[in-house]
């Protein structure tokens, strides 16, 4: 093992999970985070877990899960199928509740557009490649959405491929993708609308609700 990520494995079983509290209160929300020790960083939350820094090491990443802790061995398999790749992270060490992954640069995709960044086609470009080389791999694309996908610069990431392993077709990407093209490129993106993350967050929970529905009456 790298002689960093071994430093940084001490690091995380002897002062970061002893304090560290991650909660998960609905499946649907972004696990609530407590105690976060001096010299780590907390950059992102999703709804199964926590993502850290330490400030020492910053190509690194920690991924300390919240529940469904079975979901570390599930989302280290998907990293073990990918193999490298340019628009994925990779996986350096797996413990009992948390991984050490590659530090991503750059913002999610969620964020740029509460921000006002502009989005390049080439990103929507790159992750749609990367997600056809999953599928390569044998995977299926799953939970693909804002958040779960990054840029910077002209370049776009794969953030999040916890879910890859699961069955069944997940249209949030595509849905994404259609909404890049009809309402983002010629308007959002267009006059630099920013989007505040209270009305995010409404788009999300109304897309969740109009997917519900859909798939009721199909
Ligand atoms: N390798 C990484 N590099 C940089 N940021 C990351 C990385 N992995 C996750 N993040 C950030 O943390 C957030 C939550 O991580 P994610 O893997 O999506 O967790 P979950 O599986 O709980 O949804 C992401 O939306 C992203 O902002
Ligand atoms: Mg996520």
């Amino acid at each position: 093992m790298d002689k960093n990520v071994k430093e940084l494995v001490e690091l995380v079983e002897k002062v970061l999970l002893p304090q560290l509290t991650v909660r998960s209160e609905s499946e649907y929300d972004p696990v609530a985070v407590k105690d976060i020790p001096e010299n780590w960083k907390l950059i992102g939350k999703g709804n199964y877990a926590a993502v850290l820094m330490h400030t020492s090491y910053e190509d690194f990443v920690v991924k300390v899960y919240g529940r469904a802790v079975d979901g570390v061995n599930k989302e280290a398999k998907v990293y073990e199928r990918l193999g490298l790749h340019p628009a994925y992270s990779q996986l350096f060490y797996k413990g009992n509740k948390y991984l050490i992954l590659k530090k991503l640069t750059g913002v999610t995709l969620y964020d740029a557009v509460h921000h006002g960044i502009y989005i390049p086609e080439s990103v929507i470009k790159d992750i749609n490649a990367a997600l056809d080389y999953a599928r390569k791999q044998g995977l299926n694309p799953f939970d693909v959405h804002g958040k779960n996908v990054m840029m910077k610069g002209s370049h776009g990431y794969v953030v999040d491929v916890s879910d890859f392993y699961k069955k069944g077709v997940d249209k949030k990407w595509t849905d994404l993708v259609k909404a890049y093209y009809k309402i983002y490129v010629p308007v959002i993106g267009k006059y630099n609308i920013r989007i505040p993350y209270f009305l995010l967050n409404i788009i999300r929970h109304s897309y969740r609700l109009y997917r519900k529905v859909k798939r009721k009456f199909s």
